[in-house]
């Protein structure tokens, strides 16, 4: 892509939405079978009952092609049309080549940029601010932001205290610009990390404290959580995010029609829902299906809240994530389809 600023000032509109995920549903009866657990706790500790495993040949990018494929559809756009493919993962295919650069590839954007970001269940937030950035300052006119994982892979399948959080999945959100005056876009965004939380959401090998080649242990290559810890941040900052910017707004809750929460567990969910105030028929949840799939799970709700009817043309969404660094993330939007 080539951007260049020209005086013309656009917005940046949340153009269209999509998802895939992988045909394996694996209940909580069958994560029984495998490890010491019971649908009953998962199902009263995080509300999940079922999530998607990607088989054995299906890597991240093989479900976000899928994914892309689908927004492009919905918004009538022709993949050379992109700019650029930001995908938030804290699974890619490879350290590098991106993950971004291969989904380009492979769904004909020849020519975009592309790129990975690493802000773990907050990247889908971290990537719409990125875009809605390029987009307004004219530097780019079609910014997809695709999150696609497949966090089983880097689950330790025997510890049930993480095992059965995790599921797979690709989905996302075409930006695009629209004449200032057409749309309202994106009102607001409200990020943060806090890197002493860090050790509580950790993948440590593959990179270059543990790299590949030092032949790290199991532990060190699957995800290392301390869930009571992630819970309370989880909560705090939901809640945090949401009012911080609803303030900076000078908006009330109540003006919200759709809040999309990151979908990790439902008493994170319910508790930050109760303490913010909102109706509970305006928040939509599908972490029963899916459990938790990081960057793709705020679009994931927001593609099958759309598909259910429950997002219309105008639409005010909300969208809060939180994850892994720790980070946060929450923004505010128009649904304004192509
Ligand atoms: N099945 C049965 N028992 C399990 C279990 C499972 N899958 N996982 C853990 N347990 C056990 C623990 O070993 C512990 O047993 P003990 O008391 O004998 O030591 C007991 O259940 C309670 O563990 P605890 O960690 O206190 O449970 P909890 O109520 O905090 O729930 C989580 C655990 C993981 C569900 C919860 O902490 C959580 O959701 N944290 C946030 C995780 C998250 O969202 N991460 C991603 C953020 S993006």
């Amino acid at each position: 892509m080539i951007g260049v600023r020209n005086g013309a000032r656009s917005c940046a509109r949340l153009a269209a939405v999509g998802a895939h995920v992988p045909e394996r549903v694996v209940t909580n009866a069958e994560m029984a079978a495998a490890v010491d657990t019971s649908d009953e706790w998962i199902a009263t500790r995080t509300g999940i009952r079922e999530r998607r495993f990607a088989g054995p040949e299906e890597a991240s990018s093989d479900l976000g092609v899928i994914a892309a494929q689908r927004i492009l559809a919905a918004a009538d756009l022709a993949p050379d049309e992109l700019d650029m493919i930001i995908t938030p993962t804290a699974s890619p295919d490879h350290i590098f080549p991106s993950t971004a650069a291969i989904i380009g590839e492979r769904i004909g954007a020849r020519g975009a940029a592309a790129f990975d970001l690493s802000a773990a269940c907050t990247g889908f937030i971290y990537g719409l601010a990125m875009a809605t950035g390029m987009v307004e300052t004219g530097l780019a006119r079609h910014v997809l932001v695709l999150g696609a994982e497949t966090l089983t892979r880097v689950t330790d399948q025997t510890d049930r205290a993480t095992c059965v959080l995790f599921g797979d999945g690709a989905a996302g959100a075409l930006i695009s610009a629209a004449a200032e005056d057409e749309a309202t876009g994106f009102l607001g965004f409200e990020l943060g990390a806090d890197g002493s939380g860090g050790p509580d959401l950790i993948l440590p090998a593959g990179g270059s404290r543990i790299p590949a080649l030092s032949k790290p242990s199991r532990a060190e290559s699957c995800i290392n959580m301390n869930g009571r810890e992630v819970f309370k941040f989880a909560t705090r900052v939901m809640i945090d995010s949401c009012t911080r910017l609803l303030e900076a707004l000078e908006m009330d809750i109540a003006e919200v029609d759709l809040l999309v929460p990151h979908q990790a567990n439902i008493r994170i969910i319910d508790y930050a829902v109760e303490r913010l105030g909102i109706d509970p028929e305006r928040v939509f949840n599908n972490v029963d299906r899916y459990g938790n799939t990081s960057s793709a799970s705020i679009p994931l709700a927001l593609s099958e809240a759309h598909d259910n009817g429950l997002l219309s043309p105008g639409d005010l969404v909300m969208m809060v994530g939180f994850g892994g660094g720790l980070t946060w993330g929450s923004t505010m939007a128009r649904f304004e389809p192509a």
